[in-house]
């Protein structure tokens, strides 16, 4: 059986490679590493130079041996292609591998994730280098998994780059017609008459043509994909049939990950919330809470989680420590939220460079009696022990009913356009504020994109549903008509997929479905607020109001203020078999529970404890397989709380059971099924 099948992975990065004239600080990894209870590390991530120190010269020798002596001391290891950072004489000889900036500059030597990936050297280079360990290492049982590159992110301005970026376009819009047309280019007379006329949306060029900028978008993360299926062909052109990851990055800004779904057999992720930065963890919790969630939502399949810290970070403002406990808590987060794994970064400190004091499982001090090798160690003894956990915790799924819908498209159009609020239209915050009410209510949910199919889920929240694309306007609308429940939001159904406004009123496409029309839109500055009152209690409302002419739907809360007072805020509208309700404005936070809750009485959506309350900073995770669900009831406060159960439950773990109450502990995990 293969270790992916049989255990969590619990390792982390590891380079050798930056070790190779300390043969006895390598031996000394190997006894650590047992100690720490791990099983697997991913190496070779920026060894490029290690590897081909010069130009088709290549040493794979030491690999071969540090990859031997792990896999004898048994740890797996994840491969690494090194794309991530490439040597100076491939700089030197080949200068346009070097990356251009928005300002058209190409960069110098140095840093890293700084290469073009267009240009046809640098593919050429990584092909080679691909299939060379591939063609190493294709039949070692010692390697488990491809970690293509690292980091995917960025954008190339070169000349290769336009020149794939016009291709692209021709591809997409087919004529210079239907281009100038759907980017509107009539607007100060920016009509192309020749392809040769586009350029990237240089900071100094273009940047008011909306569509070319989407486009530009659209095409980075495309031609990002293309790079990465390029890295795979050359892994599988070298003979090896292994799986492949990328360490994505939750919810950054530049590329689409969804668009990543085909092209990885696995997905996996780098996760560094702000741990005890503020007193109350509770926030930070939600958004690692949200991110691991979107992360596993990209194949709906448990995921992996490729890096967290150990203990502190360095590239923070300041470099907090994790406290004792916490570490313990986030790693089996990313577990509750269905992660296989706890992979750090980063297994060792180095002596220099800007990541010598990022924390690491070993310490420059080089030995286990630390706290942070302490913790890490508990840690591997309790994912070794969860491997076996019955009913199955490992491998076993999150199979929600309610879906959030994210789409970085949106985001990308949200954030490039000018009005109806320029300082800050707040997308993801507006979509963790749904997402926290099913987090406190310990309701798991998928975050999904316009792609996805929503035959799976109950209710839909699709918040901020700027740009639409992919028919999702009649998928959501077929979704209500079959008795599907919709919560939608202010400014949704404004622009088809090209940024173009929609004519003819909006929300486009959805508003027989809501019962109204948008009519116009008030932007509230960051100290304005109005206010409505649901169900006995009044909220808060900030950002934007948007002004309704409700035709057929139910009224639920009014505008309590301005020019608009009286006027509708929050509705519903019976479509079909479902409901469709429609929130005006944006609402603090408890008004998402309030309301969260009152439609989970109505709705009894799956919940990991049903019927359960939770206290502030605890939640519930649900993993389920045909044998069974385990719930992961997790503390994120520092101290003992309560719980006055609604349902008897066992701690898998301990065996015990649970009947009128259960204590836990601060920072406390536990693993239960209920009885
Ligand atoms: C990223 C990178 C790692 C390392 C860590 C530091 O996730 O992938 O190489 O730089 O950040 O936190
Ligand atoms: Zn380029």
């Amino acid at each position: 059986m293969h270790i992916l099948d049989q255990a969590f992975l619990h390792g982390g990065d590891y380079n050798p490679d930056q070790w190779l004239d300390r043969p006895d600080i390598l031996e000394q990894d190997l006894e650590l590493m047992r100690q720490a209870q791990i099983n697997c590390v991913s190496v070779g991530i920026f060894a490029w130079t290690a590897l081909e120190p010069e130009e088709g010269v290549y040493r794979m020798d030491w690999l071969k041996t540090v990859v031997k002596r792990l896999y004898d001391n048994g740890v797996y290891t994840i491969l690494a292609t090194p794309s991530g950072a490439r040597p100076a004489w491939l700089a030197q000889r080949y200068p346009e591998v070097l990356r251009v900036n928005a300002g058209g500059q190409r960069n110098h030597m140095g840093e890293r994730h700084n290469h073009c990936l267009s240009s046809p050297v640098y593919r050429a280079k990584v092909y080679q280098m691909n299939r060379r360990l591939a063609e190493t290492f294709r039949d070692d049982p010692a390697v488990i998994l491809w970690h293509l590159s690292n980091e995917y992110s960025g954008s190339c301005y070169c000349e290769h780059c336009r020149q794939a970026f016009c291709a692209w376009l021709k591809e997409t819009y087919g004529s210079l017609e239907r281009l100038n047309h759907e980017w509107w280019t009539a607007f100060w007379s920016h009509t192309y008459t020749s392809w040769e006329q586009i350029e990237p949306p240089f900071t100094d060029g273009e940047q008011s043509t909306l569509g070319l900028k989407l486009a530009w978008e659209r095409f980075t993360t495309d031609q990002t994909v293309d790079f990465c299926r390029q890295e795979v062909k050359a892994l599988r052109d070298g003979g090896s049939k292994l799986p492949v990851t990328t360490n994505l990055m939750g919810f950054s800004p530049v590329l689409n990950y969804y668009k990543f779904r085909d092209v990885l057999d696995i997905v996996s992720w780098d996760n560094y919330p702000d741990w005890n930065m503020q007193a109350d963890d509770t926030e930070t919790a939600i958004s690692a809470a949200m991110a691991h969630d979107l992360m596993r939502s990209i194949k709906r399949e448990p995921f992996l989680l490729m890096e967290s810290t150990p203990s502190s970070l360095n590239w923070k403002p300041v470099s907090k420590l994790k406290k004792p406990g916490m570490h313990m808590l986030a790693s089996l987060q990313a577990i509750a939220h269905g992660s296989d794994s706890v992979q750090y970064f980063q297994w060792r400190k180095g002596r220099g460079g800007t990541e010598k004091f990022h924390g690491a499982v070993v310490d420059h001090y080089g030995k286990a009696d630390t706290r942070v090798f302490k913790e890490v160690s508990q840690l591997g003894l309790r994912l070794k022990q969860l491997s076996q956990l019955r009913p199955p915790l490992l491998h076993s799924d999150v199979r929600p009913e309610v879906a959030l819908l994210f789409d970085w498209e949106n985001r990308w159009a949200l954030e490039n356009s000018a009005g109806p609020r320029n300082i800050g239209m707040h997308y993801v915050e507006t979509v963790k504020d749904h997402y926290r009410a099913f987090w406190q209510q310990g309701i798991p949910v998928d975050i999904i994109d316009p792609e996805t199919a929503l035959d799976r889920y109950r209710l839909v929240v699709a918040p901020l549903l700027y740009l639409t694309r992919s028919d999702i306007e009649t998928k959501l609308c077929d979704f209500v008509a079959q008795g599907g429940t919709l919560v939608g939001t202010y400014w949704s159904g404004i622009v088809n997929r090209d940024d173009l406004c929609y004519l003819g009123g909006t929300p486009h496409g959805l508003m027989d479905l809501f019962g109204l029309r948008s009519e116009e839109i008030d932007a509230l500055t960051d100290t304005e607020h109005n206010l409505m009152s649901w169900n006995g209690r009044t909220y808060q409302l900030t950002d934007l109001c948007d002004r309704v002419q409700v035709h057929e739907a139910d009224v639920l809360a009014v505008y309590e203020q301005d020019f608009y007072q009286g006027e509708a805020v929050l509705t519903r509208h019976a479509f079909g078999q479902g409901q469709a309700y429609y929130l005006a404005s944006r609402a603090e936070p408890a008004f998402y529970l309030d309301f969260y809750e009152q439609l989970q009485t109505r709705l009894k959506l799956k919940q990991a404890l049903p019927g359960q309350t939770l206290p502030h900073g605890v939640t519930a995770g649900l993993r389920e397989s045909q044998q069974g669900q385990v719930i992961i009831l997790q503390n994120y406060n520092q101290h003992e709380v309560l719980l006055r159960l609604s349902q008897n439950l066992r701690d898998l773990e301990s065996a015990k059971t649970y009947t009128a109450q259960l204590k836990l502990q601060p920072y406390e995990v536990r693993f239960m099924g209920l009885l």
